[in-house]
């Protein structure tokens, strides 16, 4: 049973198993599959983990660079735990509270607006364009970017959760060309690893110094539980989200297991997965499609399949103690639409 309106990797982590798991300072904590810890191996846990967590940066930094041709570097990263975490430390570093705003583009990731909320910071909505593919309504977006100089973040999220569809690349960049707005553009990428044809915005943030993209190691990597998430942008942009984050934010335990995901045996296991996941995804949208009252609505770019049921939400009952689990989308256009893991 797992939870459908968390997304996480029903798979499992990508970790090989006799992988080191390394907690600093030359201490091992132990292997991967032990379920007993040896005391001895356990002395790295007394001490405060890496602060700036460089070695973790540049194996994620290889990753990137390999996979979608980046130049980074670790100065191009700021680590925190998960993305729920930047999204925050973004909002409080970038926006005065009762004086700035974000833009968000619905239906999308809830916490944007919960944290903009929480920080007194107004929202203002330019839904998806539902009739295509719920891409970004780009001049209606561009106009409300120009509206008011306190608009200071601009967040997309590519793959979209939930519609599943990847946002134009093109377009992500004509937002980030738009003359008239000197706020920064968030591109919430969390699912990226799904969608190997949608090339990543990593490689624009040595160009584009008002941009930020967001990557995690709680989806593609199912490892949700060790919280660790990447804001990727230019170094002085990073420089200011270091500064401001909390030190020691990630244990040593989830840097360790971090790198030990990053490592060539465990990218291939991720690779593997990953293929699985994509084979599931398409056969989980071809048979919701022979299903009477049901539309899909959604991409493939992602790890769940947004679907429409079609005429009143009584002909269908979907009972919350069924195995399979179905996400109600409330901001959606129509109460109707569920989303439904692929993975
Ligand atoms: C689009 C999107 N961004 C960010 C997150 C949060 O990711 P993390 O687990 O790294 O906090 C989620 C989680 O579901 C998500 O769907």
């Amino acid at each position: 049973m797992m939870l459908a309106d968390l997304n996480e990797n029903a798979l499992g982590p990508s970790i090989a198993s006799g992988s080191c798991l390394e907690v600093g300072q030359g201490a091992t904590l132990s292997e991967i599959g032990l379920i007993h810890v040896p005391e001895e191996s356990c002395e790295g846990l007394s001490r405060y983990p890496d602060l700036h967590q460089i070695e973790l940066k540049q194996a994620f930094c290889d990753f990137r660079n390999v996979r979608d041709g980046a130049a980074l570097t670790p100065a191009n990263l700021c680590c925190s735990t998960g993305l729920d975490d930047i999204i925050d430390l973004l909002v409080r570093s970038l926006c005065r509270p009762g004086h700035d705003q974000i833009v968000i583009c619905p239906p999308v990731y809830h916490m944007y607006q919960t944290t903009a909320t929480i920080n007194d910071v107004e929202t203002i909505s330019i839904p998806l364009n539902t009739q295509n593919n719920f891409q970004l309504r780009l001049t209606a977006l561009q106009q409300a970017l120009c509206s008011d100089p306190n608009i200071k973040i601009c967040f997309v999220c590519t793959p979209g959760n939930p519609t599943g569809h990847a946002i134009s690349f093109e377009d992500i960049k004509a937002v980030l060309d738009n003359p008239g707005w000197r706020g920064i553009l968030v591109v919430d990428e969390a699912y990226i690893d799904f969608s190997p044809r949608s090339p990543s915005a990593v490689r624009l943030v040595n160009q584009y110094p008002r941009l930020v993209v967001l990557q995690t190691l709680s989806k593609a990597f199912g490892l949700a539980s060790i919280r660790v998430g990447f804001a990727v942008a230019c170094a002085h942009l990073s420089a200011i989200l270091n500064n401001v984050r909390k030190p020691y934010a990630i244990s040593g335990p989830s840097i360790a297991l971090a790198k030990a995901a990053l490592t060539k045996p465990s990218l291939a296991i991720l690779d593997a997965k990953l293929m699985s996941i994509f084979e599931e995804r398409s056969r989980l949208a071809r048979e919701l499609g022979r299903i009477q009252g049901i539309r899909v609505r959604g991409g493939l770019d992602a790890n769940f399949v947004l679907f429409e049921v079609c005429g009143t939400t009584s002909e269908f009952s979907f009972s919350t103690t069924s195995s399979i689990a179905v996400a109600p989308i409330n901001q959606f256009p129509q109460p109707s639409a569920v989303i439904t893991p692929s993975g």
